[in-house]
């Protein structure tokens, strides 16, 4: 309950890099999360350093921009400068669903929320970044990061070292039908 009650998405991190080992043991955190049929159908496609993701970022941001809708509400962060989609962040998750199964979107989701508690929970902040997906799905990219052409990226999330734990964000009171 910690954990749930305190993680948060993190949008300012220092540049120091994570290393491999931590981000496997987050994946293994990741891909404890349940699977429809138990298919485990999420493979992860990891960039690291924050000069490659600062680089990735300027380049997400060109596809955002030209295909955004003007009328969007993330329109106007698009069009800003110094907008970093990535959040200078030290390195990115791909969660991608391996295969076409029906619900393989809702298992890859399921492992990103492992993933960003797990990270949370060694101190690390996550972000999970949905206005990259478009982006990440065009056949370029996934050559360019070396993502198999048949994995479907679901959920991006960046991973670093906090600068800050922001203050928690606010929960509208549960809906809930009872029928009793
Ligand atoms: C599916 C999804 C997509 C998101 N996309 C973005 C994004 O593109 N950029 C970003 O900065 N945050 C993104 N977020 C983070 C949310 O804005 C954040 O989780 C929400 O404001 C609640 O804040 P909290 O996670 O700190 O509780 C996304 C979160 C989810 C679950």
């Amino acid at each position: 309950m910690e954990a749930l009650r305190t993680r948060r998405a993190v949008r300012e991190f220092t540049p120091d890099p994570v290393d491999e080992s931590t981000i496997e043991e987050l994946i293994g955190a990741a891909i404890l999360a349940p699977s429809a049929v138990n298919l485990q159908p999420w493979g992860f496609g990891v960039v690291r350093g924050s000069e490659r993701l600062h680089a990735l970022s300027a380049e997400a941001k060109r596809y955002v921009r030209a295909h955004l809708p003007a009328s969007s509400p993330l329109a106007g962060h698009a069009a800003d400068p110094a907008f970093e989609i990535f959040h200078g962040a030290a390195a990115l998750v791909v969660i991608c669903a391996v295969n076409g199964e029906s619900q393989s979107s809702e298992d890859c989701c399921l492992a990103g929320e492992n993933f960003m508690l797990a990270a949370h929970a060694r101190g690390l902040g996550t972000c999970w970044i949905g206005l990259s997906r478009a982006w990440l799905n065009e056949p370029a990219i996934k050559a360019e990061l070396g993502i198999p052409a048949e994995w479907r990226p679901v959920a991006p999330i960046v991973l670093g070292h906090r600068r800050a734990l922001p203050s928690p964000t606010l929960r509208e009171k549960a809906k809930i039908v009872w029928n009793r």
